[in-house]
C-alpha cells in the first residue's frame, strides 16, 4: 500500500463521500469495487455498467457502433451525474483519465484509489474477458503496454492510495483501502 502525493492535496479540494477506484483493465476495480460495497453495505455504481445500460449494449459493442468519443461522452456525463454526498463505491472504466476534466470530477467524488498490478497480471488478466475493444489488435500485449505507459502517470496523479492487487488478497486489500480511507477522512474533519 502507498499513500500518493495527490493525498497530500486532501484538504485542499472538497471532497465527496464515495471510494472511487481507478486504475487499468484489469486491475481489479470491478471485482474490489462489488467486494467492497457487500463489505460496507454502500451501493456499488460502475460507470461501464452504466454506460452500457444507457446505449442497451455492450462495451465492443458501443465502440464499433458509435465510436470511443460517443463512449467517452457518455462516461463523462455519468461521472457528472454522480453525486459526491453520497456515500458510495465508484468503479470507474479504465480509460476515465484520458480527458484531465474527469481527474477533477473523481477526486470531488470522494477518497481516491489506484489499483494497479504488474504487466504479466494485467495481461493474463484481461485476456481472460474478450470485451476490451482496445486490446482487440494484432498485437494486444504491445498495445497494452502502450496505452498502459501513458496512462500509469495519470492513475498516479489522480489517486490518494496505491494498492497493488498482484501483491494483495482480495480482503486484504479491501482492508487496506478502508482503514486509510477512514484515515483520510478523519484527518479531513
Ligand atoms: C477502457 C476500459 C474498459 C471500458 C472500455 C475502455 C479503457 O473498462 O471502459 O473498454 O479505455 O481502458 P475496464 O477498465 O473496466 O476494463
Amino acid at each position: 500500500m502507498q499513500l500518493c502525493d495527490a493525498a497530500l492535496n486532501w484538504c485542499m479540494v472538497e471532497r465527496g463521500a464515495a471510494i472511487v477506484l481507478l486504475g487499468f483493465m484489469g486491475s481489479g476495480k470491478s471485482s474490489i469495487g462489488r467486494a467492497l460495497a457487500r463489505r460496507t453495505g454502500l451501493p456499488c455504481f460502475d460507470t461501464d455498467d452504466i454506460v452500457a445500460a444507457r446505449f442497451a449494449l455492450g462495451i465492443t459493442e458501443i465502440f464499433a457502433k458509435f465510436g470511443e468519443v460517443k463512449f467517452r461522452e457518455a462516461e463523462d456525463e455519468v461521472l457528472r451525474e454522480l453525486s459526491p454526498d453520497r456515500p458510495a463505491i465508484v468503479v470507474t472504466g479504465g480509460g476515465i483519465v484520458v480527458r484531465p476534466a474527469n481527474v477533477e470530477l473523481v477526486r470531488r467524488l470522494g477518497f481516491v484509489v489506484n489499483l494497479l498490478a504488474d504487466e504479466g497480471t494485467l495481461f493474463d488478466r484481461v485476456m481472460r474477458r474478450a470485451d476490451r475493444p482496445l486490446l482487440q489488435t494484432e498485437n494486444p500485449r504491445q498495445t497494452m503496454i502502450e496505452i498502459l505507459r501513458v496512462r500509469a502517470p495519470l492513475y498516479r496523479q489522480a489517486a490518494d492510495l496505491e494498492i497493488d492487487t498482484a501483491q494483495l488478497a482480495r480482503e486484504e486489500a479491501i482492508d487496506a483501502i478502508l482503514s486509510a480511507s477512514e484515515t483520510f477522512r478523519a484527518a479531513a474533519t
